[in-house]
């Protein structure tokens, strides 16, 4: 029957306009941003690793106070950014927030403090992140072996339908709190990266002149649910994967020490972690199960792999046929040529449908030679794939 469905699947109308995009047009000349995909470049925040925990987010959520509590607090109780969650109510989150690990625990109060958000809700939020996300990341070498490593953050799948605007309601109540956050200490940036008001984990950040990272939910039977569900009832060995991309920015100094941290830490769920380097050859995923990395998949100049690129799907498996932002994307990625992978073809690259779709909240660039991130609001107006 599963064969069944999987070929009455194949001929309904929806896969008929997925393999129209993947037969779709590789996008050129689409940098720098503009026109109806771009809403808009992402404000730059410093946060000050040597304030004490609580108040590192002040400045942050002082400005992004209203799009987080209008989110939070919408008209209806059902409206909220956070009460999509729907189980803040149940799960008796303060207790649960003192098993966080410091100083996740004192950064989310200083959080819901500055906002007037309920702690419940923020911590909702920040947990999760770990489970809904659905991306592409790539690493990329040039000619000369110089390093790029882009994304784009697709968030808010299966959260409501907005019909009238035909766009997630999620995906739409996120945008304004994306944020670049430059992180310092000593009043030298320790690491930055591109995240949501009101988040402390990290989905994407470099650490300058050595390493950039990213993560891509990793779906599968052994999820995240299991892992959340056994921290809640007391078995507390593993990892949140974001507390651990978010550490690994901020103390690894190379991209073997990251390489080493994000393949053996132990977590709670399941992952994939985008990591790329300062020198050539130096780019990998890294396909990991809560225990132990399955595989590490790396560049490798000898086999002419240029690039690496993640969906949501291990690299050696096919994708899931209703989800194929894989192939469209490589094929982008191979008609642009090694000679002239830059930011922005990259961009040009996650610009493509479906590559780009309604989930679609932002588009991260990171040149870790030179230290930059520059990251850029998106939107899919119709024609556009939902996911
Ligand atoms: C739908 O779009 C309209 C016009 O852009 C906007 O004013 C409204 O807030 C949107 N609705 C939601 C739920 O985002
Ligand atoms: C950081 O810079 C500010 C303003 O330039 C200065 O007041 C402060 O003392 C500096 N802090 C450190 C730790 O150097
Ligand atoms: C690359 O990273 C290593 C480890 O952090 C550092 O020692 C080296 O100087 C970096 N090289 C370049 C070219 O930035
Ligand atoms: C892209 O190129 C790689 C390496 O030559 C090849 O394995 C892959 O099948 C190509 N993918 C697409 C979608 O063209």
């Amino acid at each position: 029957t599963l064969e069944r469905l999987h070929d009455a699947l194949l001929k309904s109308p929806l896969s008929a306009v997925k393999a129209k995009y993947r037969r779709a047009q590789c996008r050129s000349g689409m940098y720098p941003p503009k026109g109806p995909t771009f809403k808009g470049a992402v404000t730059w925040y410093t946060v000050n690793l040597d304030l004490p925990p609580a108040k590192r987010w002040t400045d942050v959520m002082s400005d992004k106070k209203d799009d987080v509590s209008v989110s939070s607090r919408g008209k209806s109780r059902h409206d909220g950014l956070f009460s999509e969650f729907g189980v803040s109510a149940c799960l008796g989150q303060p207790l649960l927030l003192d098993t966080l690990p410091f100083p996740f625990n004192e950064e989310i109060r200083g959080i819901s403090a500055a906002s007037g958000v309920p702690l419940g809700e923020v911590l909702l939020f920040n947990i999760f992140y770990e489970v809904f996300t659905a991306c592409t990341s790539v690493v990329a070498e040039d000619s000369n072996g110089h390093l790029f490593h882009a994304r784009n953050l697709d968030f808010g799948l299966f959260m409501g339908w907005d019909v009238r605007n035909k766009s997630w309601l999620m995906t739409e109540k996120l945008r304004p709190l994306v944020v670049n956050v430059d992180f310092q200490r000593n009043n030298k940036t320790v690491f930055k990266s591109t995240s949501f008001a009101g988040y402390v984990g990290m989905l994407t950040g470099i650490h300058p002149h050595a390493f950039t990272l990213t993560m891509n939910e990793r779906f599968s039977l052994d999820g995240g649910y299991i892992g959340i569900m056994e921290w809640i009832l007391g078995k507390r060995d593993g990892m949140w994967m974001s507390f651990l991309t978010r550490s690994v920015l901020e103390n690894a100094t190379s991209y073997e020490e990251a390489k080493q941290k994000l393949s053996q830490t132990k977590l709670l769920a399941p992952a994939y972690f985008i990591l790329g380097g300062n020198q050539t050859g130096q780019g990998c995923v890294i396909t990991r199960s809560r225990v132990l990395s399955l595989d590490i998949w790396e560049l490798d100049r000898t086999l002419g792999r240029w690039y690496v690129l993640e969906t949501n799907y291990d690299h050696w498996k096919e994708p899931l046929f209703l989800d194929d932002r894989r192939t469209p994307a490589m094929k982008c990625m191979n008609q642009t040529t090694r000679a002239n992978i830059s930011p922005k073809t990259l961009y040009d690259v996650l610009s493509t449908k479906p590559v780009l779709n309604k989930l679609t909240t932002y588009t991260t660039l990171m040149d870790v030679s030179e230290g930059r991130l520059e990251s850029y609001i998106r939107d899919c107006p119709d024609p556009c794939m939902p996911w």
